[in-house]
């Protein structure tokens, strides 16, 4: 008798995992209006504004952000629809976005650690892809409000991952540590059969999250596997590789472990002193991230 083993794609797993979390957080409805009249092309400024006016928590952030050091704009915005006139509808998307994910994910006394460690590292990834955006070409090719949002949730399968499928994720902490120069991605490849880069791709599709971002999540440890998002995966896989280095939440030698690849240096035409200059910034740009938790993170 002749038996065909069907392997199973990692991607119809992450989906059956997916919808079998109950619980599984999601943005808020201010998110999804938001998305929902961008995809109008005859959307105004007034129409945001009235969908944040419903979320005072939401308007309150926006109007803290646009006037906090995190856009350093000159003069005082005092409305939120004068927020949104300002910094723009993609950005302010992007901003509910990224205030939204900070509280999706509780902390409880088992894993405040590694809760701690994980935003500390979302956090100096956007900062990067912010500031990367921004400097290539003048900021001709990446809009630098979807770089930033798309940094802050990369590794959001990660948080799945810890918060969700525990016993597993004890297993692939063990796995690391068993085997130190293994990246986190492996010990969940072994562990699960996919890892957090396809899990936090899939999660976005589930949010309705603009293609291209699901894409870079999905392919930001391998830019070079085909998808439709290359450079914008290249981006945040640099970007990954900057917050791991000159990062503000991790050790010396952890640090020295993440060099970038040359696969990235070529695609951009980096090269060593032009990314060591980008560190000296980088610095100054993580110090406005303690700003950007204080404000975004409230409750
Ligand atoms: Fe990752
Ligand atoms: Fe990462």
């Amino acid at each position: 008798m002749n038996t065909t083993v069907v392997a199973v794609k990692p991607e119809a797993k992450i989906k059956k995992v997916i919808s079998g979390i109950r619980n599984l957080p999601t943005p808020p409805i201010v998110f999804e209006q938001i998305q929902k009249v961008l995809n109008d092309p005859n959307t105004s400024v007034g129409d945001v504004a009235n969908i944040l006016s419903e979320d005072p928590a939401m308007s309150v952030k926006i109007l803290k952000l646009t006037n906090s050091a995190f856009y350093g704009l000159q003069r005082e915005i005092d409305s939120v629809k004068h927020a949104v006139m300002i910094i723009g509808l993609e950005a302010v998307r992007n901003l509910v976005l990224s205030a939204s994910v900070l509280n999706m994910f509780k902390a409880n006394d088992g894993n405040k650690e590694y809760h701690e460690v994980f935003w500390r590292h979302s956090l100096s990834a956007a900062f990067a892809a912010r500031l990367m955006a921004k400097r290539f070409r003048g900021g001709e090719i990446f809009n630098p409000d979807p770089a930033f949002s798309t940094g802050l949730i990369h590794d959001i399968g990660k948080m799945i991952i810890c918060c969700f499928l525990i016993p597993e994720h004890t297993k692939i902490v063990e796995l690391m540590q068993k085997n130190p120069d293994w990246p986190e991605f492996q010990a969940e490849d072994a562990v699960l059969g996919f890892n957090h880069a396809l899990l936090g791709k899939e999660l976005a599709i589930h949010w309705k999250l603009p293609v291209r971002m699901a894409d870079a999540i999905g392919y930001h440890h391998h830019p070079a596997e085909p998808n439709d998002s290359e450079d914008f995966a290249y981006l945040i896989c640099l970007c990954d590789f900057l917050a791991h280095a000159g990062s503000i939440a991790e050790d010396d030698a952890k640090a020295a472990r993440y060099q970038i690849p040359p696969a990235v240096f070529e695609f951009f035409k980096l090269d060593a002193p032009e990314i060591n200059a980008v560190k000296g910034q980088l610095m100054e740009e993580y110090m406005k991230a303690e700003t950007f938790l204080k404000i975004a993170g409230l409750n």
